[in-house]
């Protein structure tokens, strides 16, 4: 059977080659994601659709297209799809973890010294000229060694962070549904998250968006972290309430940021985050090494391929779908 490959963002490495051998592919050749109107459009004949993190496949989407039979998204997260909806039709929704983890925890540790350690703030004043001579006083930040680090969701990329943590003597805290033995036994604690943020100098998000996820970081939320805490973003944005980010960052309350997700996102350049030194954003680069995006790509594209043959995906977010 020739399939209907939907796929809404040009893919790196091999991924349109190897969905090319499954059926005819419907591209979206724009440099920015495809408008929801095409999406709802382009999506009626597919037997597949080949996602981005910034599509939203909805139930409305998802009904306009009664041919779907798989839903592949190049991101590890999920909360663009409705999951619910894609497993009362059966269609399995692949995902891309493992493959980025390492990437991720790397962009994470990056915003942490950068935030705490004020690069950013550093390398603007060389950049506008004024740099003067040493002082002992100039851009003092707070350490990342020998401190406690907090981290927010105990998954594949909380892991791969507090490995990194161990390696600057760090004492790990983490907030997770389970407690973690592995982790435990490497002298990580568990802490409920008012505890995890009362104790940590720093504190880096890495947990999925969800219901009960959105917004956890709020004003009182904030409020409980340290005037000298760190707080890193490498989830999603909507973890983060931005209003009473922007205050506490403001207020002194806290003492910097790092993020590279933001609600809304992507953030103007006149927002206030962005204006605020003590606050470092980058565009959600989290992933983007030239070898993870294409293992995503490939990945995705597996999924794809196994979907359509009905097997089960290598990597899926509603696994009682594919197995
Ligand atoms: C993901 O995979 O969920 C990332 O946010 C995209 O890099």
């Amino acid at each position: 059977m020739t399939e209907s490959i939907l796929v809404t963002r040009r893919p790196p490495g091999l991924a349109l080659e190897l969905l090319a051998t499954a059926g005819e592919i419907d591209l979206w050749e724009g440099d920015y994601p495809i408008p929801p109107d095409e999406l709802l459009a382009r999506i009626v004949p597919a037997t597949a659709v080949y996602c981005m993190p910034t599509d939203r496949i909805d139930r409305g989407v998802l009904a306009a297209a009664p041919m779907l039979r798989v839903v592949s998204n190049m991101a590890v997260g999920v909360d663009n799809i409705d999951l619910a909806a894609c497993s009362e039709r059966g269609i399995p929704v692949g995902h891309t973890p493992d493959v980025l983890t390492e990437t991720t925890a790397d962009l994470a540790f990056a915003l942490l010294l950068a935030a705490s350690r004020r690069l950013v703030e550093g390398v603007d004043q060389v950049r506008c000229g004024n740099w003067g001579p040493w002082d002992p006083e100039i851009l003092l930040g707070r350490d990342v060694h020998s401190s406690v680090l907090g981290i927010v969701g105990m998954g594949r990329i909380g892991r791969a962070v507090a490995h990194r943590g161990r390696a600057f003597g760090m004492r790990i805290l983490y907030v997770s549904a389970h407690q973690k033995p592995d982790e435990e036994k490497l002298g990580a604690n568990r802490r409920d998250l008012a505890g995890l943020l009362t104790e940590s100098d720093h504190v880096v998000l890495t947990v999925a968006l969800s219901p009960q996820t959105y917004r956890l970081i709020d004003a009182r939320a904030l409020r409980l972290m340290k005037p000298t805490a760190t707080l890193v973003n490498v989830g999603r944005g909507p973890l983060v309430d931005t209003d009473a980010l922007v205050a506490a960052l403001s207020s002194g309350a806290i003492a910097a940021a790092g993020l590279d997700v933001t609600d809304p996102e992507p953030l103007g350049a006149e927002h206030p985050l962005v204006a605020l030194p003590n606050c470092v954003v980058t565009p959600h680069i989290g992933s983007a090494s030239h070898r993870t995006r294409v293992a995503m790509a490939e990945l995705a594209a597996r999924n794809t391929l196994a979907g359509l043959a009905g097997e089960p995906l290598e990597a899926c977010a509603n696994v009682a779908v594919s197995s």
